[in-house]
């Protein structure tokens, strides 16, 4: 009896050991934000104008700067923000306010669907961190900014205001902007903000998804919401499964669990996981090609920008799935390990003073390929906040 006690105890303890394992810790987190600090330092020094925000490099290796009404704009402040909240050094915070700032006017901009990007990365972040009630009313005015583009005989918020002769085109990117209208609906208590989210999630679910779970890119819709074609914008083909793509769902229909508990949502999320996870063409290092089906694979360009985006989008769905918890996370690990390795990770004072190395914006306009870009390095050290909190059994922080 006591025998089959002392067994019994021995292979839970075994079991214990080898769980924990599992989840140990293999990346030093406060190494790599001291890391990013130095970079980022270097990044400040050579952006002293508040109107010309770090985009990417160009071919030649010069900043290539951009307008706060270009989609990227608010993620410069997003990672500041995090640079805060992992070092709580003042100098970050008055560095992350100045850039945050500097997006304010992007609150009236109706002409775009990226206001989440350029608005909740920054100001979500800067007001989870400092309560600052001017960031509430600013991101309150560029929700109602957002939410106008969503018309209900279509049920879908509208991205681009025409593209190849559509009117209504949605890209699958369309799901990164759900947050920060379901925290608008929360704060506002305007139930327009959380039913606009969700019928645009489930006719993206609906309308941009194949068999396999991989998305199409741009879904072109007209009257009472009618698909009108399927096509590509930024992938090798209309029938490829654009990487990052794949990655903006996943992140995406994550979202949309955590913020409604609609099951349906994690069954789409996972389903999206196991797609990525599971492709023949995913490498080793789980840092995918740009495109699924990219043609010259294994010679085509890794997007390090999708890795980052995976990688925490499932850090976040390993604490929902109930089967896949570990896989998620393991891969998650995977995903960070390889982007902090020095095959993705730029050497100190090189790369423009971005983090990271190998991305690409978009191949079949030979524009952004293989560079760094600033979204890659946003999602990368939201990641290893996500890693370094889960490691320490600690919840994820959202607003
Ligand atoms: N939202 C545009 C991109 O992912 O490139």
């Amino acid at each position: 009896m006591l025998k089959t006690r002392l067994k019994k105890s021995l292979l839970a303890g075994c079991l214990l050991l080898l769980l924990n394992a599992a989840f140990a810790q293999t990346i030093d987190v406060k190494k790599e934000m001291a890391f990013a600090a130095q970079q980022y330092k270097g990044m400040l020094g050579s952006h002293p104008d508040l109107s010309k925000f770090p985009q990417s490099l160009l071919p030649d290796g010069t900043p290539k700067d951009m307008a706060s009404s270009w989609w990227c704009s608010g993620f410069f402040g997003g990672s500041l923000w995090y640079l805060f909240e992992s070092t709580r050094d003042t100098a970050w915070r008055n560095a992350a306010q100045k850039w945050t700032m500097a997006v304010e006017k992007e609150k009236n901009n109706t002409g775009t669907h990226d206001l989440g990007f350029m608005l909740y990365c920054p100001f979500g972040n800067g007001y989870r961190l400092t309560n600052n009630d001017g960031y509430r009313q600013i991101m309150l005015t560029g929700a109602a900014s957002l939410a106008t583009r969503f018309n209900p005989a279509y049920g879908v918020i509208k991205s681009w205001d025409g593209w190849k002769g559509y009117d209504y085109p949605v890209i699958v990117d369309n799901m990164m902007n759900l947050e920060f209208l379901f925290w608008a609906a929360k704060t506002s208590g305007n139930k327009f903000f959380y039913n606009a989210s969700v019928t645009h999630a489930d006719n993206t679910l609906k309308n941009h998804f194949r068999k396999d779970y991989s998305s199409y890119h741009v879904v072109c819709y007209g009257e009472a919401g009618k698909v009108l074609a399927r096509k590509t914008h930024q992938g090798f083909s209309d029938s490829s499964a654009w990487s990052r793509g794949q990655a903006w769902g996943l992140y995406g229909y994550t979202v949309m669990y955590r913020e409604t508990k609609q099951k349906k949502y994690l069954e789409q999320a996972e389903h999206i996981a196991q797609f990525i996870l599971n492709h023949p063409n995913l490498p080793k290092d789980k840092i995918p090609y740009w495109d699924f089906n990219a043609p010259g694979i294994p010679a085509e360009e890794r997007d390090a920008s999708a890795g980052a985006v995976i990688s925490s989008a499932l850090f976040e769905l390993s604490q929902y799935s109930r089967t896949n918890r570990k896989q998620y996370f393991t891969a998650a690990t995977t995903i960070l390990s390889s982007l902090a390795s020095p095959a993705y990770k730029a050497a100190l004072g090189s790369n423009g003073h971005f983090i990271l190395k190998h991305s690409v914006g978009s191949k079949p306009h030979a524009s952004e390929v293989d560079t760094p870009l600033v979204y890659a390095d946003y999602y990368y050290l939201e990641a290893l906040l996500r890693y370094d909190r889960l490691g320490k059994k600690q919840p994820l922080k959202f607003l």
